[in-house]
């Protein structure tokens, strides 16, 4: 059952100013233990059903797409249009507003929900990447992502590793894992890892980091899962006058084509 347990939060003045200044944000606590328990429990069903796997929603983002092998880095997109119930969270809601307190309290901003699972033992690495890089070219993003363990998560499980100030910077090249278009998974090399701050969390805390934040989390060498939660916030958002070039999802598009996949590239 869901928690009846209202759990509220807010930021304070130095967590935004953090924000501003180093493009990403760790916060011990957005929910419940309680509302843990229960998100569990979804979570496993949709990765046991492979939910929405027939529609593009459902796929291993760090080896080929249609590969027969184990499963490294399985991911579920949208699983608040299976379950809206996720909707009426204490972490969504909280999501919510925190984003909201981040982006400029405007009443605009909306979330959407990925899941992303790295099992115990051989979860593969997250290589560094800005999440801008897979979005749309059209507009000028106006989004962060709320990232949520519902395990412990430590350098060794594969938490958050944030490169401070980086969302000052442009939009680095990126390339597909193994130079692979059938893996969507993408990563730079434009990265000097030395600089990188890990935040360790328990199951409940969470992150936000802004879309242009370089970030990366580690293989999960560890005897436990590492499952974990994500909502995008975005505020409106402005059309470009001509594309932001993407050739890596240029090649994505081509590759699946000939590969002959007709899911849709989300
Ligand atoms: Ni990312």
């Amino acid at each position: 059952m869901r928690t009846d347990t209202t759990f509220e939060i807010d930021l304070t003045e130095e967590q935004i100013a953090f924000f501003h200044d180093n493009g990403f944000l760790s916060i011990e606590r957005i929910t419940t233990d309680e509302e843990i328990e229960w998100l569990k429990g979804i979570y496993n069903q949709l990765f046991d059903e492979r939910a929405g796997e027939e529609k593009g929603l459902y796929y291993d983002l760090a080896a080929p797409r249609g590969h027969d092998g184990r499963e490294v880095l399985p991911q579920v997109l949208g699983p608040d249009i299976t379950i809206p119930e996720l909707r009426e969270s204490n972490h969504y809601r909280n999501a919510l507003k925190l984003s909201k307190q981040l982006l400029g309290d405007d009443e605009k901003v909306r979330a959407g929900g990925h899941m992303i699972f790295k099992p115990a033992r051989y979860g593969a690495e997250t290589p560094w990447h800005q999440d801008e890089a897979y979005w749309s070219p059209d507009v000028y993003l106006n989004s962060l992502s709320v990232w949520m363990p519902l395990d412990e998560a430590t350098v060794e499980s594969g938490c958050m590793q944030f490169i401070p100030g980086s969302h000052k910077g442009d939009l680095c090249w990126h390339r597909h894992i193994d130079n692979d278009p059938l893996i969507h998974g993408l990563m730079t090399d434009d990265i000097d890892p030395s600089k990188a701050v890990a935040c360790p969390l328990a199951p409940g805390g969470a992150t936000f980091h802004s879309y242009r934040t370089l970030h990366h989390t580690a293989p999960n060498t560890t005897d436990n899962p590492r499952r974990a939660y994500i909502l995008v916030c975005s505020g409106p958002e402005k059309k470009r006058d001509t594309p932001a070039p993407r050739p890596w999802s240029e090649q994505e598009r081509e590759a699946m084509k000939k590969a002959g996949l007709d899911v849709p590239l989300l």
